[in-house]
């Protein structure tokens, strides 16, 4: 166990033992705020697959990836998510992974107990493993499934920090990452992979940063090598881990105890303007940063006096900061924010900066 820190009876930053849909109903309800889900992929492999060298291809056979049947293999998608939606909270959101053998199988589970796609990702492997038999098409992606917990629920997206991870274009569905490889490998002592399917942390990155805000809660029932939780623990989350292989666990917590926070500058992420705090234009007058019968002027020389109520009174016409500068300007709106300046010690300064004053020391409170 991780160090487990108390916020009633969730037990955060620990992994947790034992089969994840008795785990999860273990759990209160409506505590987490997202639910990132890599489960077995079933993948019915049948017999050894050898490279061209005759070398065996270390692929995915172990007893926990085996179901007997689809049936099986459907009642067990049905329980866990059952299980996951019940621990959601009610703004909380689920991301699914799998390959063509499960993910269709997923997707139609999630939809049919209520929860709602927002999108389907296609993770786009920049580095795939060749077709060895050269019978079907190089297999270079999965795809991941992004789902609110029901039509019309809110949901966390953080649009501008995932549009300033791509270089200020809006990020798209379909992702190129590399699987993961070289030192991010986990290796048991005979230098053998720890795990078959360890994820690149590069995708949980942009996972968490796209639909979690610092101190959220993320839950992962197939931790594995902890690849969620290591990442969460990177950018400021809560997470909680449920993997049944002792094996597995023993891999995830000697990589957690390694991990380390970034401080909490690193951890804010770009904002869309509509998620700032709304501060009236009347909060600068009342805390007197500007004050009534002061002068604004506009950037072309017109001019206003700020009144006790917040509006202006200008040329023939008073109201808001954004009435005033539309009418002066004979324009259909205005932008006050930027149209009206003050000046202070011989500068003209936007009004704005007063706003974005006040903006930052509310972001400095703690919570
Ligand atoms: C696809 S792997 C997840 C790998 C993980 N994302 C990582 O990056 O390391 C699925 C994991 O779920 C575990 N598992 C399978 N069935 C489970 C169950 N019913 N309850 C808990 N863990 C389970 C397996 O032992 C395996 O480690």
């Amino acid at each position: 166990m991780t160090s487990a820190k108390g916020a009633g009876a969730l037990p955060l930053n620990t992994i947790l033992s034992g089969d994840c849909v008795e785990a999860m109903n273990a759990l209160p309800e409506a505590s987490v705020d997202l639910v990132f889900a890599d489960p077995p992929y079933n993948l019915q492999l049948k017999g050894d697959l050898h490279r061209p060298d005759n070398s065996r291809v270390d692929a995915v056979d172990d007893d926990w990836d085996r179901f007997d049947s689809f049936a099986a293999y459907d009642r067990f998608t049905r329980d866990w998510l059952a299980a996951a939606r019940r621990v959601l909270k009610p703004h909380g959101a689920i991301w699914v992974i799998g390959s063509y053998h499960n993910i269709f199988r997923m997707g139609a589970e999630l939809q049919n107990q209520g929860f709602w796609i927002l999108n389907d990702v296609v993770w786009r492997k920049s580095n795939p493993m060749p077709n060895f038999r050269g019978k079907r098409l190089t297999n270079a992606h999965e795809t991941l499934i992004w789902a609110s917990r029901g039509e019309g629920a809110k949901y966390t997206f953080n649009y501008e920090a995932l549009k300033a991870l791509n270089e200020g274009v809006q990020m798209r569905s379909d992702w190129v990452l590399p699987i993961c490889t070289g030192h991010e490998r986990l290796k048991d002592a005979n230098g053998d992979k720890a795990h078959p399917t360890q994820k690149p942390a590069a995708l949980l990155h942009r996972v968490l940063v796209a639909t979690t805000n610092p101190g959220d809660v993320v839950l992962d029932p197939f931790f594995g090598t902890g690849t969620t939780g290591a990442v969460a623990k990177m950018l400021g989350r809560d997470f909680i881990g449920i993997e049944r292989e002792e094996s597995y666990r023993r891999v995830a917590e000697d990589r957690l105890a390694n991990v380390r926070k970034f401080d909490r500058a690193a951890l804010a992420v770009s904002t869309s303007k509509r998620a700032e705090p709304r501060i009236p234009f009347g909060q600068l007058v009342e805390r007197g940063l500007l004050l009534p019968g002061e002068v604004l002027i506009s950037p072309r020389g017109k001019t206003a006096k700020v009144r006790a109520d917040g509006t202006l009174v200008g040329e023939a016409v008073t109201g808001s900061i954004h009435q005033v500068g539309a009418a002066l300007e004979g324009a259909p709106s205005c932008n006050g924010w930027t149209y009206w300046h003050f000046k202070r010690d011989g500068k003209t300064v936007p009004i704005d900066i007063l706003r974005q004053q006040i903006r930052a020391e509310m972001a400095d409170r703690p919570n």
